[in-house]
């Protein structure tokens, strides 16, 4: 690869995402990853939905609180992030000395979009004396507003740990929201944000796979809708899904969540079948497109070029720190 389109692939970063340069299709990824690795110290952390490839070269696969947990006492030079904006950025607010590395910075999040950080400010000054409780599928700049973060596994806890007469405004997702508000009694304001992966699934194909596969066991993620949850026999966070179906006895799942997840499902329990829950279309559209375009051939090129690089506003990852932290003592105390 000539220097010079190098040199324009880097600069033109800022249009494409990522380091856009052909690579040589016969270099073995794999082996060349695990040689960055050790040249430059670094680590690899992904989310469960990441392309399988991804995951298999990781060095920690997890969900969000285990990734923000990994990336707190991560003691390597360098944070290579497979999965989205809001998650690499979570791990430079604990880690603002470190790079953090994200293979394509357009991987984005539609329910950390669906809350602009100028309208949630207003929002919030309707609601004084309220404590702002964020999904971590936010903005840095919706951290620094919030009081508390929380994800998936721990934010039942979290919400519990506020004294029950503290009025709370949950943020941005509707329906782990509303989820949450019928788990633990509490009346919460709710941002009306949602996942375009979560809110796509079809209950009616779901009920018709469960008349064809009478003993699967349908598990959802919690950013699903309402009506999807009262029929699932398991809720949870993908570490709790994942948990689940090697615990329980069922052979068959019905997976309502990215269909990312069944890479570790299936690794764990060959034995077993998970079916991805059918979306309301004809396409397999429960494949989130942010998470996916990842891809092992921008993970490498990343780490080799150390860019696309996480970068923001220090008084904002200094803002955005203190509600992290906050959830992390939280979780800490309850073994999570
Ligand atoms: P968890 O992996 O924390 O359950 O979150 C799922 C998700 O939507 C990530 O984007
Ligand atoms: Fe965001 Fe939904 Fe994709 Fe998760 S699955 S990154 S919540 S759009």
């Amino acid at each position: 690869m000539k220097d010079i389109n190098i040199a324009s692939a880097i600069s033109d970063i800022g249009k494409q995402g990522f380091i856009n340069i052909e690579i040589d299709p016969i270099i073995d990824l794999f082996v060349e990853i695990e040689k960055l690795k050790e040249e430059k110290n670094a680590i690899v952390l992904a989310h469960y939905y990441q392309e399988p490839d991804i995951q298999d070269v990781a060095d920690y696969i997890g969900d969000s609180l285990g990734l923000a947990q990994e990336a707190e006492k991560a003691d390597a030079d360098m944070i290579v992030f497979a999965g989205v904006h809001f998650m690499a950025e979570t791990a430079k607010i604990l880690n603002p000395e470190k790079k953090v590395l994200l293979p394509d910075l357009k991987a984005g999040c539609s329910l950390a979009d669906s809350a602009p950080a100028g309208l949630f400010r207003k929002f919030k000054e309707q609601y004084p004396g309220h404590v702002v409780i964020s999904y971590i599928n936010c903005s840095a700049e919706i951290k620094a507003l919030s009081d508390i973060i929380c994800t998936s596994s721990n934010a039942q806890k979290i919400i519990e740990s506020v004294p029950k007469e503290q009025k709370i405004i949950f943020a941005p997702d509707k329906n782990l929201g509303a989820y949450l508000v019928k788990k633990t009694g509490r009346d919460m304001v709710l941002w009306n944000g949602s996942c375009m992966v979560h809110e796509i699934f079809s209950l009616e194909k779901i009920t018709r796979l469960k008349i064809r596969y009478p003993n699967a066991k349908l598990i959802a993620h919690p950013e699903c809708e309402e009506q999807i949850l009262r029929v699932a026999d398991f809720i949870g966070s993908t570490t709790g899904l994942l948990k689940y179906t090697q615990i329980d006895q069922a052979k068959e799942y019905i997976v309502a969540t990215e269909t990312g997840i069944l890479h570790q499902m299936q690794l764990s329990s060959p034995e077993k079948i998970f079916i991805p829950a059918p979306p309301n279309n004809n396409c397999a559209c429960n494949d989130c497109p942010h998470m996916k375009l990842n891809t092992l051939e921008k993970l490498y090129v990343c780490m080799k070029y150390e860019l696309p690089e996480i970068t923001k506003d220090p008084n904002i990852l200094e803002a955005a720190k203190k509600p992290i932290e906050r959830m992390l003592a939280i979780s800490r105390k309850y073994g999570l």
